[in-house]
Formats: C-alpha cells, structure tokens, sequence
C-alpha cells in the first residue's frame, strides 16, 4: 500500500537539505545528460512539475520564464537558495501535481524530471500538466522507469515491492503508456541508461 500523500510530503520535508549531496554521484554519472535533453527544447513561458531542488536551473535557457511547484516546502527552499546563487529569476510555489493552481493553457512549456516515478498518480499529474500546456506547447519528461531489457525490469519490479510502500518511489512505472491513453502524441523520444531512463517530448492531443 504506498503512503499517504501527507507522509509522503514530510517524508521529502525530512530529506530536502541532505537530497542534493545524497544524490551527487548518481546526478553526475546517470542523470545530468537528461537535464540537457530536457532544458535543450524548452521554450517561452515554462512551468516545472515537482521541481524539488531546481536541479535543472542552471540548465534552463536564460531567456525562459520559469515557474517551479513542488509539494514539499523544504525542497521548495533549497531551490529558492539556488535559484538566488545563480541569480535565476524563478517563480517556485507550493502546489500537488495532481492539482495545478494555474489556468488552462497558461506554459508555452511544461517540464516534469525524476518526478513523475514518485508522484502518488501519475494520471492526474499528466492530466493536469497536459491542461495547463497552450495548444502548441511541448510537455518535455524524463524519468527512470520501466527498462526495455527484460532483466533489468525484472529486477526493477523486484525493487518495487520494497520502495513503494518505503517512500513511494517507483522503478516500474512508464508515464508513455498514461500519456498516449490520454490522446497526447510524443514528438520525440529517447532512452539511455539501459533502457531504464525515458526521455519524451509530447504535444497535447487536437
Ligand atoms: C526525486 S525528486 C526530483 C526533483 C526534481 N524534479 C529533479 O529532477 O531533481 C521528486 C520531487 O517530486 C516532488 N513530488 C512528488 N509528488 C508530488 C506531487 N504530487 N506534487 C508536487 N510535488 C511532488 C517531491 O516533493 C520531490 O521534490
């Protein structure tokens, strides 16, 4: 059974000021190279979806109007500290991915990384990330999910049955499959890291 959201977000609470070293290697070695991919093709007015601790602001085009939400108000204030360090406009508001506090049809862009493999539903998330994006936006994703070799995905649903009732973190999922049931069409894709890292550019459905 995973957790309940609230736990969930005092879990994130707990880890914000240690997440970025905890994470340092990882980010190095697996997961810069999809900031590039992502920050790359992202234009105009651009909302990021559990932004956490703005690992992606210094990848940001410096022309990009960016908006960050996170649920977590801790690793919202890391990526405040961060975003004043590089002198990068942001505007990071608390907000559930399940629940955006935006109109319709607001972002030229919308970006979601490493994000949607711990969100409670991912279904809503890409409902609501697809309702906030204008008619000819691009829903830009990255995220560790399902690998396309079979080994490595056996041992990911093995590693499932422990982290999603821990913390609610996901090796298995594949937001691709939510995200054309919902009529969206991805433009662009990509996979590295033994398949096991999915990279999607995505344009809402006509
Ligand atoms: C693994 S971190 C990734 C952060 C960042 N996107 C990155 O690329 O480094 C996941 C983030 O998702 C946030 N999160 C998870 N579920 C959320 C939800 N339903 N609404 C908003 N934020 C959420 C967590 O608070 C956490 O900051």
């Amino acid at each position: 059974m995973p957790r309940r959201p609230d736990r969930l977000v005092r879990c994130w609470d707990r880890q914000a000021d240690r997440y970025d070293s905890r994470t340092a290697r990882l980010e190095r070695r697996f997961i810069v190279a999809s900031r590039h991919w992502i920050c790359s093709r992202v234009q105009g007015t651009t909302l990021e979806v559990a932004v956490g601790t703005g690992a992606n602001l210094p990848h940001y085009p410096a022309d990009v109007e960016l908006t960050g939400v996170d649920w977590s108000e801790a690793m919202l204030d890391v990526a405040r500290r961060r975003a004043e360090q590089l002198r990068r406009p942001a505007r990071l508001l608390r907000a559930d991915a399940g629940a955006l506090p935006f109109p319709d049809a607001s972002f030229d862009t919308v970006v979601s990384t490493f994000a949607l493999c711990c969100v409670p539903d991912v279904r809503a998330a890409l409902v609501e990330a697809l309702r906030v994006l204008r008619p000819d936006g691009r829903l830009l994703l990255a995220d560790h999910v399902a690998s396309s070799c079979p080994p490595v995905r056996a041992v990911q649903h093995l590693i499932d049955l422990v982290t999603v009732p821990l913390q609610g973190e996901h090796y298995a999922r594949r937001p691709r499959l939510t995200l054309e049931a919902l009529g969206a069409s991805v433009v662009e894709s990509e996979r590295a890291v033994l398949g096991a890292v999915e990279h999607l550019h995505a344009r809402r459905p006509d």
